[in-house]
């Protein structure tokens, strides 16, 4: 058993160190460690004042997030900080607080119990709960305004952002920065210490009163439908009308509301599930991976460039090659004009963006494949033309290079066909921007290699994003379901809704964008060049969506024609277009479709419950490892909001029996693992047995 506190003397003061790795979080045994601790020292006639500090990298990162899925399950009652905090606040000895790595939630407002907080220069100190849905509730809310001024405790309660270790000095917040020795640093600032302010009594320095509402505005915006942020705002507004006491009581009081509500519990599972999705069954820690020092890409295009700019932004040199000249310079000047407006933008320095550059390095040869380590293939969406690419990498490549391909539909299988080691070609699947995007679809064919898949998977943390494991079927996890939505919002097109109406649902839910907006963004032309080529696999009798091929077969190919779903305007702001609606009437009649009303529920039901639908078969399937799998894939690569989970999340919390009831009534064929799971009932409508 590790002792999660220890305890030490130096120099008259006595010093509580916390000692729960990895982050020292706040679990059972911590904060009753700490209030031992201090009774203590406080006990002890030598000791003078005290010192609380963390073991390791950082002082306490937080609460342990596991404990609030207890609490709301009943199966805890959580631990109230508060009476640790009042003992510290109350110690008749000065208590101080050492900050090093970083205070975030309820590290914060156990810091904030102390009489003095002094921190390293890196150290980081913020309110982050909003991001899993919650507010701080262990007062963070009622202090945090007394020490850093209402503005900026507001707005660092309502976003989540850290501040850095100077701005929480000027703020107020720490009280000195400690450069070299944190502890020796705090013993002697300990021990210069005879007053004991404590941060409940502080008063509220003057503040604008407008700001509560401009922050509402803001978060409005920032934080769409988000509760929680709302929920900070008037916790800390509450602090600047109500005494202490009773504003500890409001802070209580709305944490509840957010943590018994929908939005943190599906917070909270897209934050564990992040971490979820690394696991896969047969690899462990063990399983060898292999080392990715320089890497290459094929293919200049859309997706080639953002993919070099990934490598190059992890520090991996990277070869890209094109097949023409012009292709190159227009790829590059991409990437070039990418990396200057973060310059501009203050992300990064020029020098930074100069190191990356010299990273990369375009070609229209072959020089240097022999000696890289993963090259991943970009090249137009075409099997003939990536088998040929594929062939030509096998001859090319070192032995143990991995083989990967962008390709967003293909089959994996097909392609390593082309190739006499199938073991070492898997794909790796980005979204678009490829440099912007989070997700990474990890997708491993029949032979793929563990060791492959391991290194992909790491590749992916390397890269910043976020691996999820797929199985190989044409669209894998992502596109295969968004395929199915994207139909539904055709049809109901087709049935009635006009395109403001079914994206401006589905934004209102909470997408990043309506379906038919996003098919304007990425180009029509796409799918309906799909379509054309796999007419043949077209299942007699089987209803087909017409919209978009009809747009296409006008030259509306979306954004870039200037005319799709919407007319765009020169800065590709859309507006209405009727001449969209006669195509969609010509369209309804020519297929014998009766136009009605449609209601923003069937809306919303029929094309997340779509998604929903497919993703229960891909489950069955094993194309995904877990619901929540699927649920990583959508809430990173397709803009389905974090705070409703993702779809699968979404479809469980409005009850399965509820979904598969609608599917039905849809005269959709229900998953039959929904079916399993979703009802009492068999497709038969009996009763089904155990
Ligand atoms: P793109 O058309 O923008 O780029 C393809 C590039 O490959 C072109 O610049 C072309 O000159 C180059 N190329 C063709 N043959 C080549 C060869 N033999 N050697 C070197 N370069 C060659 O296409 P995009 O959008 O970048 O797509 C590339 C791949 O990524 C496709 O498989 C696509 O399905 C997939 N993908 C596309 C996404 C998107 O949103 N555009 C998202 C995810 C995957």
């Amino acid at each position: 058993m590790i002792p999660l506190i220890q305890l030490s003397k130096q120099d008259a003061v006595g010093i509580i160190t916390v000692d729960n790795p990895p982050v020292n979080a706040l679990s059972p045994g911590v904060p009753e460690g700490i209030a031992a601790g201090l009774a203590q020292h406080i006990a002890d006639p030598e000791v003078k004042a005290i010192v609380l500090i963390g073991a390791g990298r950082t002082f306490i990162a937080g609460a342990d997030i596991k404990e609030f899925g207890k609490v709301v399950a009943g199966q805890s009652k959580g631990h109230n900080l508060l009476p640790l905090m009042l003992a510290m606040e109350d110690s008749p000895k000065p208590v101080i607080v050492a900050i090093h790595g970083t205070a975030l939630g309820g590290g914060l407002e156990v810091a904030m119990g102390g009489h003095y907080r002094v921190a390293a220069p890196s150290a980081q100190v913020g309110q982050p709960e909003i991001k899993i849905g919650l507010i701080p509730g262990a007062v963070g809310t009622q202090r945090l305004p007394r020490l850093a001024g209402v503005e900026l405790a507001a707005q660092m309660c309502a976003f989540g952002e850290p501040i850095k270790a100077a701005k929480a000095l000027e703020a107020g917040v720490v009280d000195q920065i400690i450069e070299g020795d944190l502890l020796a640093g705090a013993v002697s600032f300990a021990r210069a210490q005879t007053e004991r302010p404590k941060p409940r009594e502080r008063e509220i320095r003057p503040f604008d009163p407008n700001i509560f509402d401009a922050l509402r505005v803001q978060a409005k915006k920032a934080l769409r439908n988000q509760t929680a942020p709302l929920a900070a705002i008037d916790a800390v507004e509450a602090a600047t009308r109500l005494p202490f006491a009773e504003g500890c009581a409001r802070e209580r009081e709305l944490f509840n509301q957010c943590l018994y509500g929908p939005q943190s519990k599906a917070l909270i599972h897209a934050f564990f599930g992040e971490r979820e999705v690394a696991k896969i069954p047969g690899i462990d820690k063990n399983t060898p991976a292999r080392d990715i020092k320089q890497a290459a890409v094929i293919g200049a295009g859309t997706m080639g460039g953002g993919i070099a700019m990934n490598f190059a932004n992890a520090g991996i040199p990277v070869r890209l090659r094109e097949a023409a000249q012009e292709a190159l310079d227009r790829g590059m000047a991409t990437i070039r004009k990418n990396y200057s407006n973060s310059v501009a933008k203050g992300r990064f320095p020029q020098a930074v963006m100069d190191q990356r550059m010299a990273l990369i390095t375009p070609q229209l040869t072959w020089d240097g494949f022999d000696e890289t380590d993963i090259i991943t293939e970009a090249v137009f969406e075409g099997m003939a033309l990536k088998k040929e690419v594929f062939a030509e990498i096998d001859r090319i490549a070192k032995p143990g290079c991995i083989l990967a391909t962008n390709t967003s539909t293909l089959s994996i299988d097909e392609i390593a066909s082309a190739t006499k080691r199938p073991q070492d070609v898997i794909g790796t699947h980005y979204f678009s921007p490829a440099n912007v995007m989070r997700l990474l679809e990890v997708v491993r064919g029949a032979a793929t290699g563990l060791d492959v898949i391991a290194t992909c998977m790491a590749l992916a943390k390397r890269l910043n994003k976020v691996g999820v494991l797929a199985g190989n079927c044409r669209g894998f996890i992502g596109n295969r379901m968004i395929h199915c939505y994207g139909r539904e919002a055709q049809f109901l097109v087709e049935e009635g809704a006009s395109p403001e109406q079914v994206d401006g649902a589905l934004y209102d839910f909470g997408m990043a964008m309506g379906p038919l907006a996003m098919g304007d963004l990425a180009g029509l032309d796409v799918g309906w060049r799909i379509r054309k080529e796999f007419k043949h696999l077209e299942v007699p009798g089987e209803r087909i969506p017409h919209i978009s091929d009809e747009l296409c077969e006008r030259g509306r190919f979306g954004q870039k024609t200037g005319a799709g779903y919407y007319k765009y305007d020169e800065n590709r702001k859309p507006s209405h277009d009727p001449e969209v609606d006669a195509i969609i009437a010509e369209v309804a009649a020519r297929e014998g479709i009766e136009r009605r009303e449609i209601s923003k529920e069937e809306i919303l039901d029929r094309t997340l419950l779509s998604l929903a639908n497919e993703g229960f078969r891909i489950l069955e399937e094993g194309i995904a490892l877990r619901s929540v799998d699927i649920d990583i894939v959508y809430l990173t690569g397709y803009g389905f909001p974090a705070y409703r989970g993702g779809p699968m999340f979404y479809a469980e919390s409005l009850g399965l029996d509820r979904v598969l009831a609608r599917i039905r009534e849809f005269g959709w064929e229900p998953a039959p693992l929904l079916v399993r799971t979703g009802s009492p009932l068999d497709s038969a409508g009996q009763v089904r047995l155990p």
